[in-house]
């Protein structure tokens, strides 16, 4: 048995995450440990919360105390740590709470299972899930290897940066096994309408305008959230322990021509007449500091680790389409209340 313990497991990505260690490792626990913030929603996970070898946990990654206790209750030996404060224009209205939950607590974590697993290293695993804008902004070209150096530019990135400085650092001052995974932009089911593509696709079925920052010439690089959460267990199973591996799938769209394909594949699923909707595009005022561009070359984790993406973009896309065209009452719960005050603070210009 082992007792893995994952942290941020209701959100967006863990939810994946748990999802797909649940179905495969019957012989696993796993434990989610989550705070439940606006972005932690416990419907991402009604398919699995039943699962004999599943345990949800309501517990800030900040609570050292707390923590310490369900490490030694659940006897915890690996950890695979997503939880966060994750959206960058969140960031920029308030960086204390990016610095308090990405840095504070994954530095609490680490405490933690230093203290836990001292003297009893060899089989333990911290695994600490980041993103590629840590490396910060390229220009038309090249890509983020595992050698480019950190340069982030938003207190969102600013925050990952150190905790990926913190969990390296536990690492070589203390033997703490560890593994960063840094990966692109995810899109798919269950993702919170706060980030581009769910805001966009909700917007375009409710008609609402669909506030373009600049002039949308940014461009990310995009991969399905099912395959990042393979790429997790591929490197939580064989990943080298102390090194970093980066996750993407040379997947890059520029943020204008991303929104016109979404555009066509909502309007077509709804039945709609083609480019009905494109004039909800609305150009507003751009992100202060907004990176031009992110790619990732994830070739070491294809050399080493014989991971793809297991998906084209556009299968992906329609897929996810699909999805929140489905879960109408899931996209209701998530869009009212707080969320709409959200909304007008943010996009009130
Ligand atoms: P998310 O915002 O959807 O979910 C974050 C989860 O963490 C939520 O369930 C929330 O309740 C929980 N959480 C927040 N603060 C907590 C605290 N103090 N204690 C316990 N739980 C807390 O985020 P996501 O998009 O699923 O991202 C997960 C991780 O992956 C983050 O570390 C993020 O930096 C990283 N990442 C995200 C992307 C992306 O495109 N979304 C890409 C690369 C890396
Ligand atoms: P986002 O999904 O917030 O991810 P990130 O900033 O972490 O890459 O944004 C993706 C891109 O879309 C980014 O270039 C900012 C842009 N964007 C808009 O143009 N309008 C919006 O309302 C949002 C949320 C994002």
């Amino acid at each position: 048995m082992k007792n893995i313990l994952i942290t941020g497991g209701a959100g967006f990505i863990g939810s994946h995450l748990v999802r797909l260690l649940v179905n495969k490792y019957p012989n696993y626990r796993i434990i989610n440990m989550d705070v439940l913030t606006y972005a932690g929603n416990l419907a991402n996970l009604k398919d699995i919360e039943d699962k004999e070898n599943y345990e949800f946990v309501k517990c800030d990654i900040c609570d050292f105390e707390k923590v310490q206790k369900i490490f030694l209750d659940y006897e915890i030996d690996g950890v695979i740590h997503l939880a966060a404060e994750s959206h960058v224009d969140r960031s920029i209205k308030d960086p204390f709470s990016f610095a308090q939950t990405n840095v504070m607590g994954t530095l609490s974590l680490l405490q933690v299972a230093k203290f836990a697993w001292e003297g009893q290293f060899e089989d333990k695993l911290f695994y600490h899930v980041s993103t590629d804008e840590v490396y910060g902004s390229l220009g038309e070209e090249g890509f983020f290897t595992e050698e480019t150096a950190y340069d982030p530019h938003s207190p969102y990135s600013a925050s990952k940066a150190s905790s990926d400085h913190f969990v390296r650092a536990f690492q070589d001052t203390f033997g703490l096994p560890t593994v960063i995974s840094n990966c692109s932009n995810n899109y798919g089911a269950y993702q919170f309408p706060e980030k581009l593509i769910p805001l966009f696709i909700n917007n375009i079925c409710k008609n609402k305008p669909l506030p373009v920052y600049g002039k949308g010439e940014n461009v990310r690089d995009w991969l399905f959230v099912e395959d990042h959460a393979r790429a997790i267990d591929v490197i939580f199973h064989g990943g080298k322990v102390g090194d970093t591996y980066n996750i993407g799938g040379f997947n890059e769209w520029k943020n204008i021509d991303l929104i016109k394909v979404m555009i066509k594949t909502v309007d077509r699923l709804l039945g709609r007449e083609e480019g009905t909707s494109e004039k909800l595009i609305t150009y507003v005022t751009d992100r202060a500091g907004h990176d031009l561009r992110y790619a990732i070359d994830s070739t070491k984790l294809k050399d080493e680790l014989a991971w793809e993406p297991s998906l084209q973009f556009e299968e992906g896309i329609e897929k996810t389409v699909k999805w929140y065209l489905e879960n109408t009452e899931w996209l209701e719960n998530v869009t009212s209340g707080d969320y709409q005050k959200y909304y007008e603070s943010m996009y009130k210009d």
